[in-house]
């Protein structure tokens, strides 16, 4: 497997995986991911962008991950911060990178490869804070769970409906930089 840093049009061209990976690891119907697929396809012109990817050696794309600043008119920006006081609107979203998606293919999934996606994509990200959006779940039994607790991730918001979705998600963060952690590192050929 090889970690690499993706352009915009890097995830442009390869935007039929992209979507395939999305939807096997969400298991999310068809219809969905086609209105998936347009929204992804303007995230990349969004103000720092920055995207990771995973590929085998024979090229398949086996997880990304990508996330660009979080700014006002943004429809998840916009749904955030209407939720938050204005003290966490100062220190969350200030100057703040959005992470969006990360997804491994099920097959590929428990090898490292998300919290190697993770870190790659949080070194590479402009901004004092990070934020991102998860189901609502066991924080035990839940690997992407165990994965934003591992990379310090705290509670900003819990049990919060997005309008349109009826499962209830919570709103992770934490502050930028991330301290070196050798737990997911992967061999120097391989790094971002
Ligand atoms: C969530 C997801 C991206 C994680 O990727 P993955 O490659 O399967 O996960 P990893 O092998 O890196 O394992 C996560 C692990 O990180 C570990 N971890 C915690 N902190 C860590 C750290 N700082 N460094 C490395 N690993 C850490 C966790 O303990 C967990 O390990 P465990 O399963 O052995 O307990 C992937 O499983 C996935 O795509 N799931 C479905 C879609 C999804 O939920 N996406 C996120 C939605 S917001």
């Amino acid at each position: 497997m090889r970690l690499v840093p993706w352009q915009p049009d890097d995830l442009v061209r390869r935007l039929p995986d992209v979507v395939a990976v999305y939807g096997e690891a969400m298991g999310y119907r068809k219809e969905l991911l086609e209105t998936r697929r347009g929204y992804i396809a303007a995230h990349v012109r969004r103000p720092g962008f920055r995207a990771v990817a995973t590929l085998t050696t024979d090229g398949q794309l086996a997880g990304f991950g990508y996330g660009y600043t979080s700014a006002g008119g943004q429809w998840w920006h916009d749904q955030v911060r209407s939720a938050l006081s204005d003290a966490e609107r100062r220190t969350w979203l200030t100057d703040c990178f959005e992470v969006v998606e990360l997804h491994v293919r099920p097959a590929a999934q428990g090898h490292r490869i998300g919290s190697r996606q993770l870190r790659a994509l949080l070194a590479m990200a402009a901004g004092s804070t990070c934020l991102l959006s998860t189901p609502e779940a066991d924080e035990k039994t839940s690997r992407a769970w165990r994965l934003y607790r591992g990379f310090g991730f705290i509670d900003v918001l819990r049990d919060f409906h997005f309008p349109g979705d009826e499962r209830a998600f919570a709103v992770l963060g934490r502050e930028l930089p991330l301290a070196a952690d050798r737990r997911d590192a992967a061999p120097a050929a391989e790094r971002a």
